[in-house]
């Protein structure tokens, strides 16, 4: 079954209306448009309204995929979604979207890899589907980041959003498909990048906690070497990549990424501007942008990379 290629037949994406911009957020905690812009990039991110759940976000994302791809529903033999801000504690997202979309009974689960999650559950889908247990399956990942920043903490409200990308991936025994993937955690630096609760351990979710300046440091070290693996182990060189597609954290940091492997900015997807970090959204977001406006085109190699709480992070490696 080695030969079974997991190919992108689609690509969906959601955003919520509400846009939150730096201008804003100096209304509220103590920090500058310039501040933000200089040391993230970001400008303004989109914020889910109150009553609005992951699995809304994931939902609407997954439905632009299966329009695009002109499948059924009932095409669709498992659901697998990256979050990190489920719904509720159980079930997983993944139920939520199946039941929205009428999805007949397959296989559904969530991912947790925070915002490596979705080139985990990228991974998880190409394994099942090398492995020949199913012929398609609908990855997507979603976040309401909101729900889990403390409003009032300026070093990470400034930072996190919302919002859900999505795609849709099939066996084929030949053509263009996921080349490989690489993942690694090393959670020995688990707590440098956390929640202040969860269900076993006080009750409620928290709120998110990171020392930026060391997580930082490790995403410069490890997006570099997963990325210059994915190409070696495949015996490509850097100007064989057409795009790189990264997690967008920090325009600090996939600049860095680019440099360290000679690649113009020119053939890097950035969206962190107007999405912020939308954590195991921001990849898949990220894809359907450069799709749906043409640059990233059939046939291209893509280079998708994520690094987040954890430690976690990895690769994937794309004919599209
Ligand atoms: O997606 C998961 C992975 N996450 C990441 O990859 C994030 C990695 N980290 C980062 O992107 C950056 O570390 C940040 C954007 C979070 C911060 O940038 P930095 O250049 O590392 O800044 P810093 O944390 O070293 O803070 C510099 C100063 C501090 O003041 P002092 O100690 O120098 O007086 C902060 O208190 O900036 C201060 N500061 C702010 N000032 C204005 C922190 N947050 C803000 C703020 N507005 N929002």
């Amino acid at each position: 079954m080695a030969d079974i290629k997991s190919h992108i037949v689609s690509t969906g994406h959601y955003l919520p209306e509400k846009a939150l911009t730096n201008q804003d957020l100096e209304k509220m905690v103590d920090t500058t448009d310039e501040w933000i812009f200089q040391r993230s990039g970001i400008k303004s991110r989109h914020i889910a309204t109150e009553d609005q759940k992951t699995s809304d976000l994931a939902t609407a994302a997954a439905k632009e995929a299966l329009e695009r791809s002109g499948l059924n529903a009932s095409d669709i033999g498992a659901i697998i979604v990256a979050t990190t801000t489920p719904d509720q504690t159980f079930p997983a997202v993944a139920v939520r979207v199946q039941a929205a979309l009428d999805i007949p009974p397959c296989i559904a689960f969530d991912v947790q890899a925070v915002c490596s999650g979705f080139v985990y559950a990228l991974s998880v889908a190409d394994n099942f589907i090398k492995a020949g247990q199913v012929k398609r399956v609908l990855v997507i990942g979603a976040e309401k980041m909101s729900s889990i920043v403390n409003w009032e903490d300026r070093t990470t409200c400034v930072l996190f959003a919302d919002g859900a990308g999505a795609l849709i991936l099939e066996g084929r025994k030949e053509g263009e498909g996921i080349v490989s993937t690489h993942l690694y955690a090393d959670g020995r630096h688990a707590d440098i990048l956390q929640t202040s609760g969860g269900p076993s351990m006080n009750g409620v979710s928290g709120h998110i906690e990171m020392e930026g300046r060391e997580v930082f440091k490790h995403a410069v070290v490890c997006m570099a070497n997963v990325v210059e693996e994915a190409i070696r182990a495949n015996g490509f060189i850097p100007e064989d990549i057409d795009w790189l597609v990264p997690h967008q954290a920090n325009i600090r940091i996939i600049e860095s990424t680019a440099k360290k492997l000679n690649m113009p900015m020119d053939k890097v997807v950035v969206t962190v501007e107007g999405h912020g970090n939308t954590s195991a959204a921001s990849i898949p977001l990220a894809l359907h942008t450069a799709v749906a406006d043409g640059r990233i085109k059939r046939g291209q190699l893509l280079l998708l990379e994520a690094m987040g709480g954890g430690l976690t992070w990895g690769s994937a490696l794309i004919r599209f």
